[in-house]
């Protein structure tokens, strides 16, 4: 029998960041990775609709699929929709939440900067994290409206102005009283993939803290010892939308996918 195949979920290509380390964790599980790239940016979607529109989606998603476990590999979906997706299907979900805790543990200067998207910084649970995780710390909501659609491009070898990428995160450096912020937590799956611009146009170098490879060790707790059978050849990758352009097929060949 075919072992079920683990589900990644995110709005665009920025789950990819999470599936890499979920297969560094798991090399011998089936993956199957979706984009909503239909829905996609989330971070401008009204709370309710959000909700509703991943609920749906989900129930033909399980149905279709059987996964033994979903990752949702994104913090704007994660902060909002994971209680009712627990509710509403049997499967274990694993979520994907901004890095609250070991940023503020980690951090000396305990400045501490969230770069996220709108939806992620507005949200209830990322407040309620910082107010239980991160007391002892001045922590900074950055939401960007457009880092998230210049990963995209990025990854799909298009050239991403560094000015541009300098005024997203511009807000997240801050001086206070000879202390300036020494970590910035990645809290959309899709800046790890312009860390490296980021590093290059940070007005100092501070911790770029990527999240993934604790979500993956996260999900690992949730699958038996080994599977039952190895998977062969390349993962599936579901893009909402339909049809997929030149550049996205090769992007996800490289990740070793097909649609
Ligand atoms: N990758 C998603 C996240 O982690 C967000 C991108 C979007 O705006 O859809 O938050």
């Amino acid at each position: 029998m075919k072992e079920p195949p683990v589900l990644v979920f995110d709005s665009g290509i920025g789950g990819l960041s999470v599936l890499r380390e979920l297969r560094v964790v798991m090399p011998d599980r089936r993956f199957v990775y979706v984009a909503d790239d239909a829905g996609f940016p989330y971070g401008n979607w009204e709370e309710a609709a959000l909700v509703r529109h991943i609920g749906d989606l989900f129930a033909t998603l399980i149905e279709t699929h059987r996964p033994q476990l979903a990752v949702i590999a994104c913090n704007t979906a994660s902060t909002l929709v994971l209680p009712s997706l627990r509710t509403r299907f049997t499967i274990p979900f694993v979520g994907t939440v901004p890095a609250v805790k070991p940023a503020a543990e980690r951090s000396r200067s305990k400045l501490v900067s969230v770069l996220a998207t709108p939806g992620t910084v507005k949200r209830d649970y990322t407040r309620s994290l910082i107010a239980e995780f991160a007391r002892d710390c001045e922590v900074q909501l950055v939401g960007s409206v457009r880092l998230a659609t210049m990963a995209e491009a990025h990854v799909r070898g298009e050239r991403v102005g560094l000015d541009e990428v300098e005024a997203e995160i511009a807000p997240c450096f801050r001086e206070r009283d000879g202390r300036r912020t020494d970590i910035v937590a990645l809290a959309c799956t899709h800046y790890p993939f312009l860390a490296n611009a980021f590093r290059k146009v940070a007005p100092w170098p501070v911790d770029w803290l990527d999240p993934a490879e604790a979500i993956a060790r996260q999900a690992s707790r949730f699958l038996p010892d080994r599977p039952s059978s190895l998977p062969e050849g390349f993962d599936l990758a579901v893009f909402t939308a339909g049809e997929i352009d030149y550049a996205t097929r090769r992007v996800i060949h490289g990740f070793g996918l097909h649609t």
